[in-house]
């Protein structure tokens, strides 16, 4: 399993941290620890793309889909060489996995930008593409603060599991499961305080699917 986290929040408030730790505890179980790796994208972010990421992909792309190997020839300058030395280890690493987990909440009605950045860095052009991810499951346990499903004021606005399920859907994966944990911050805001019971309803229900899709 490779375990995503990427909450600004390390402590123990954090709603998708503490879902996706019961989750991992849960799988590990059963499994060996050799087979887990964690990274924590918001403590130790994962470098921004840049010039030589671009240039060294669209080399890249232009000759169509490539093994990883293929790519560290193609580097021609110290800087491009530094890109593909950053960015071939998250590639091996997703690659290897037979389970993604990611949590993540909701920031400004969309992903985090420590998670982008992951998805940008590992997403290389012409290394990481059509179904290169058709073999792996992905479960991905977010947190909102408010509530954005059908029949709701801001249905529509969450775009991160739009996001989610439109990339993982275009590299192959046949096997995605979102966990959703929403209203978490209903016992904080004085207006959202009637929302509770259904916030303590879908923190419950996560924590159900978390236990069924775990074991
Ligand atoms: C920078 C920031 C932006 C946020 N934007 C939204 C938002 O657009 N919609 C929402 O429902 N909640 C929003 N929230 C609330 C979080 O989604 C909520 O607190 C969630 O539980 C955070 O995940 P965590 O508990 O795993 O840290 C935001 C929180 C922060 C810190």
């Amino acid at each position: 399993m490779l375990h995503l986290d990427c909450s600004a929040n390390h402590s123990a408030e954090s709603v998708s941290r503490r879902l996706t730790r019961e989750y991992a505890d849960r799988w590990l179980a059963a499994h060996s620890s050799a087979d887990y790796h964690y990274r924590d994208l918001a403590a130790d972010p994962i470098t921004p793309i840049d010039t030589a990421y671009c240039q060294l992909g669209r080399r890249s792309e232009s000759l169509g889909t490539l093994p990883t190997e293929a790519i560290e020839e193609l580097a021609e300058t110290p800087a491009e060489k530094e890109a593909w030395r950053l960015t071939k280890p998250l590639i091996d690493e997703v690659r290897s996995a037979e389970l993604l987990l990611i949590g993540t909440p909701l920031y400004n009605y969309s992903l985090p930008g420590a998670l982008k950045t992951w998805i940008d860095r590992v997403s290389f052009p012409g290394a990481f593409t059509g179904g290169v991810l058709e073999d792996t499951q992905v479960v991905v346990i977010t947190a909102s603060g408010g509530a954005y499903g059908a029949g709701s004021p801001r249905e529509g606005w969450d775009h991160q599991t739009p996001y989610l399920r439109a990339y993982f859907t275009n590299h192959g994966v046949r096997d995605l499961k979102f966990i959703q944990a929403e209203l978490t911050l209903t016992g904080l805001v004085d207006s959202l305080a009637y929302l509770k019971p259904l916030a303590d309803a879908s923190l419950a229900q996560a924590w159900d699917e978390v236990t069924l899709a775990s074991t």
